[in-house]
């Protein structure tokens, strides 16, 4: 383990639950770097409440869906924090609900290049560095949609399920290397996007938890921070919901 704090990136880490997970790893110690696509003032004020807390980040603009974006992003975070010891795939565009009759294939591969390809492209560029010092994390953001088969949100739903995929073969594939990969999958955790989400939704969802409520972003960034920690050594290839049992 080297002396040096340990760098993270957060993906689509400008609001939601990424901002939240990236405050909780600064709080844990790590120098973040706070990804975000377009709404840079947001980013800006995430990276501004961790320094005021006494940590460390910086905001990179990226689309990590795009092959050539991530290359000059990871290039980016290395030279301004240094190598990359955590990733956390978590960005995510719109989640359209759309039928399977009225489907069409680019709303399946815009999902996919989310969940599928984005945390390919991210992969690769990190994995080198952390086979070199022998101790990685990456931990990838999914959701139990996949579990719940949510009805309309096919395209999520499976793009989703193939993130699960990866992180079990890719836990296999790196086993003896110091590298974990691991899945957080929330459940309806209310962000800035579920302002229009009406309250007799939220109290409907929330009587079907085993635990009555819905959960807080910054309980999905307890589980994550858990799994880029030096505790969750022995933990890898394994699916953690956080969502009150809403899937037990
Ligand atoms: N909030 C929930 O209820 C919930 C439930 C289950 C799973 N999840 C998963 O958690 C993750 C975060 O969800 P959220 O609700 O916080 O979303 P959000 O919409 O609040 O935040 C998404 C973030 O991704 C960024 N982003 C969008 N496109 C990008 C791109 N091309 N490149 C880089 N960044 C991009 C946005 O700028 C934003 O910072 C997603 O993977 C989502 O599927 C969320």
């Amino acid at each position: 383990m080297s002396p040096r704090a340990r760098v993270a990136l957060v993906t689509g880490a400008s609001r939601g639950l990424g901002a939240a997970i990236a405050t909780a790893l600064a709080a844990d110690g790590a120098a973040v770097a706070v990804n975000y696509a377009r709404d840079a003032a947001s980013a800006d004020a995430v990276v501004a409440a961790i320094e005021a807390a006494g940590g460390r980040a910086a905001a990179f603009r990226a689309d990590v869906t795009d092959e050539a974006e991530v290359t000059s992003l990871h290039q980016a975070v290395v030279a301004a924090l240094g190598e990359v010891d955590v990733l956390v795939a978590n960005a995510t565009g719109p989640q359209p609900e759309i039928g399977v009759e009225s489907l069409r294939v680019d709303d399946l591969l815009t999902q996919f290049r989310f969940f599928a390809v984005s945390p390919l492209l991210l992969a690769q560029q990190v994995l080198p560095g952390m086979r070199r010092r022998g101790w990685g994390r990456i931990v990838q953001i999914g959701s139990e949609a996949f579990e719940l088969g949510t009805p309309g949100s096919s395209a999520y739903v499976a793009a989703k399920g193939a993130q699960l995929g990866l992180t079990r073969s890719w836990a296999r594939e790196l086993g003896g290397t110091g590298v974990t990969v691991n899945l957080v999958a929330p459940g309806f955790v209310p962000t800035e996007r579920h302002v229009g989400v009406p309250d007799a939704d939220r109290d409907r969802y929330a009587r079907g938890v085993p635990m009555g409520r819905l959960g807080t972003a910054d309980e999905v960034a307890a589980a994550v921070t858990y799994l880029a920690s030096d505790r969750a050594a022995f933990l890898t290839g394994q699916r953690i919901a956080v969502n009150g049992g809403n899937t037990l």
